[in-house]
């Protein structure tokens, strides 16, 4: 998004990553110009809203695997998004009851929706965070009171890092994640991916125009493998989501030129 600490754009007047993403997930919370560009998006990428939806779907797989698999009951989900019908602490929640989740956004519209529909006492909060400052979201008091940093977090990067252009270093936001987390800890990562360069710049230049800005870049499959070296990769390793340990009868999305690729990377 814009460099930390900028006033943000009136939110009816600018498009915003949040609530495109909000809209092509059919949900209810954007605006006229917010529509404008998810259409626009679906010219780009007619597959789109599966492409988005593909990608919640991964989530909450991967959710329930580290709940499942890992017994990791505490979670981070950095630039969460508008609330959806399936978030993060309802599917840790629906495997482990006493699961906790800290939701993380620098977005007004998005942290407003997310005190009042997510924050839930002990077990919940959304609170403002910029992953460019992660010490700051780290040490936030609602962070240290919910998750307790000596055990084992699951932390989730869901598509946020495509909002990030290369000067804010995206792949430093994974360095210092797996910098401040214990061993044992999961990163939950996916982005916005194409191998051809046309596709890339055609998307890029487009969200850069229509969000003032405030959107990085869809990325190479070997830029994004790069940032997660030297971490253990749960099998199938860097795929795109809806190929990440499908459930029995989830299909399989064909190969497109425009995708989300995920994975899902234990912390040594
Ligand atoms: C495309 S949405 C993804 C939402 C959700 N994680 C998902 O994958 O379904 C990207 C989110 O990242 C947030 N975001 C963008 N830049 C950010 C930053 N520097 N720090 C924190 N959140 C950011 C946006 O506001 C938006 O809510």
């Amino acid at each position: 998004m814009s460099s930390a600490g900028s006033v943000p754009p009136p939110p009816d007047q600018v498009a915003s990553p949040a609530r495109i993403h909000d809209y092509l997930l059919g949900g209810r919370e954007n605006y006229a110009v917010d529509r404008r560009a998810a259409e626009h998006v679906l010219n780009i990428v007619p597959t789109a809203r599966e492409v988005v939806a593909s990608n919640r779907r991964f989530l909450h797989r991967a959710v329930r695997f580290a709940v499942q698999e890992t017994g990791i009951r505490q979670f981070l989900d950095l630039g969460s998004g508008l609330p959806t019908p399936q978030n993060v602490h309802e599917t840790a929640q629906r495997f482990d009851p006493s699961a906790r989740v800290v939701y993380v956004d620098n977005d007004p519209v998005v942290v407003a929706h997310g005190q009042a529909l997510l924050a839930d006492g002990d077990r919940t909060a959304m609170i403002t965070g910029d992953v460019r400052d992660l010490d700051a979201v780290f040490d936030d008091p609602q962070v240290t009171r919910i998750v307790n940093l000596s055990e084992p977090v699951g932390v989730l990067l869901a598509t946020v890092l495509s909002c990030l252009p290369d000067r804010d270093r995206p792949g430093d936001v994974v360095r210092k994640v797996v910098e401040r987390v214990p061993s044992g800890s999961l990163l939950i990562i996916s982005h916005s991916a194409a191998t051809d360069q046309r596709m890339r710049d055609r998307m890029t230049e487009f969200m850069l125009g229509v969000t003032r800005g405030m959107w990085g870049r869809m990325r190479d499959p070997e830029e994004i493998a790069a940032w997660l070296e030297g971490l253990e990769l749960v099998p199938p390793g860097l795929v795109e989501v809806s190929a990440w340990r499908p459930d029995p009868g989830e299909t399989v999305n064909p190969p497109t030129e425009a995708m989300t690729l995920g994975a899902v990377a234990r912390v040594p």
